[in-house]
């Protein structure tokens, strides 16, 4: 089984960029950029990775990303991160970035684009892996803030399928960004949000209702409410979740309380993601081996969350359709 989930071709549907960044390339890019790191070795990076909430990760994830500075920064990043997807059986990927998190540190909005879609232009001619590029504002901060970086996106608009929205969810509801969300709908984007990570299952209600989002990222504080898990179910609605950054994070005490198993059970449009794995300890397959192991996970359970990772992405009936043959195929051959 395990060497039948390495190899099953899959897609990923949350997967921050800057939370792809190894404490190998901080390293490198702080050397290159002239940045004093506050760590001196990679081990003592990986040790301060030890976070009790959302929260305790951002900061030590916003320090992190300093280190990004040039057009080719960006690039090698994200290049990175699409190896690994070769290694992973990963055929299609939906990227976030966080442009407010570079832009208020000066570096041009067009650095930070022209670095990361670069790299998956060549991801797609040299490792034949597909992708869309999903921009997300920074909840934390202001809706007006949200605004400019919509602004300042319009001139790249054919290049960015949606839009999303992290950072820190307590006190940060979607409500808050109910105008921008209005007019990015407008402009054609594709609209996501985190909802429900370790704020209320409320959120998610609202994300729907007042942000109108076509998929949910996290979602999984769906399970302490009956009417949204019908909603949900009823729905289809597709929700992207990360297993090792809930339990990295504390919103399940361990993988065994992991409730993606129950959710599935009860008929949800759930994925498997990795959301920031050079943080959170692992990539997609690593994910998938967490919950097979810990959830007794069947064969059938894989085949569906894989499956539900293609039909809940944003490319188009056709590619869908070419992808989740190939997916039959695969199994086909490994079942013969
Ligand atoms: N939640 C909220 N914001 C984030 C996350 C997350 O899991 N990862 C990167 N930014
Ligand atoms: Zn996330």
């Amino acid at each position: 089984m395990i060497e039948f989930i390495n190899k099953i071709p899959k897609a990923e549907l949350h997967l921050h960029i800057e939370g792809t960044l190894e404490p190998k390339l901080m390293f490198e890019l702080a050397k290159r950029n002239n940045i004093k790191l506050e760590y001196k070795s990679i081990k003592e990076i990986k040790n301060a990775y030890n976070f009790t909430n959302l929260q305790s990760f951002l900061d030590i994830y916003y320090s992190g990303a300093k280190v990004l500075i040039t057009e080719q920064d960006f690039y090698d990043l994200t290049f990175e991160y699409l190896l690994k997807c070769k290694e992973n059986s990963i055929i299609h990927t939906e990227i976030f970035f966080d442009p407010q998190t570079h832009t208020s540190r000066n570096i041009e909005f067009k650095t930070i684009i022209n670095g990361i879609t670069n790299a998956l232009e060549d991801g797609k001619n040299e490792l034949g892996i597909s992708s869309k590029l999903i921009m997300c504002f920074l909840r934390h901060l202001s809706q007006e803030d949200a605004f400019k970086t919509l602004e300042q996106a319009s001139k790249f608009k054919e290049k960015i399928i949606g839009i999303g929205l992290d950072s820190s969810e307590i006190g940060n509801p979607p409500s808050k960004f109910k105008d921008v969300y209005e007019e990015a709908k407008k402009l054609g984007f594709m609209l996501v949000a985190h909802a429900g990570e370790e704020g209320s299952y409320k959120f998610i209600n609202d994300a729907l209702d007042i942000l109108k989002v076509n998929r949910i990222d996290h979602g999984v504080q769906a399970v302490y409410n009956n009417k949204l898990m019908q909603r949900l179910k009823e729905e289809q609605m597709a929700l992207t979740v990360c297993p090792l950054s809930n339990t990295k994070l504390k919103v399940f005490e361990n993988m065994k309380q992991h409730t993606i198993k129950q959710m599935l059970d009860f008929g949800l449009n759930v994925t498997v993601n990795s959301d920031d794995p050079a943080y959170f300890g692992g990539y997609l397959n690593d994910n998938f081996h967490a919950i097979y192991k810990n959830l007794d996970l069947s064969k059938e359970d894989i085949i569906t969350l894989v499956k539900n990772s293609f039909n809940s992405s944003f490319i188009s009936k056709e590619l869908k359709k070419e992808y989740l043959k190939k997916v039959d195929d695969f199994i086909a051959k490994h079942t013969s």
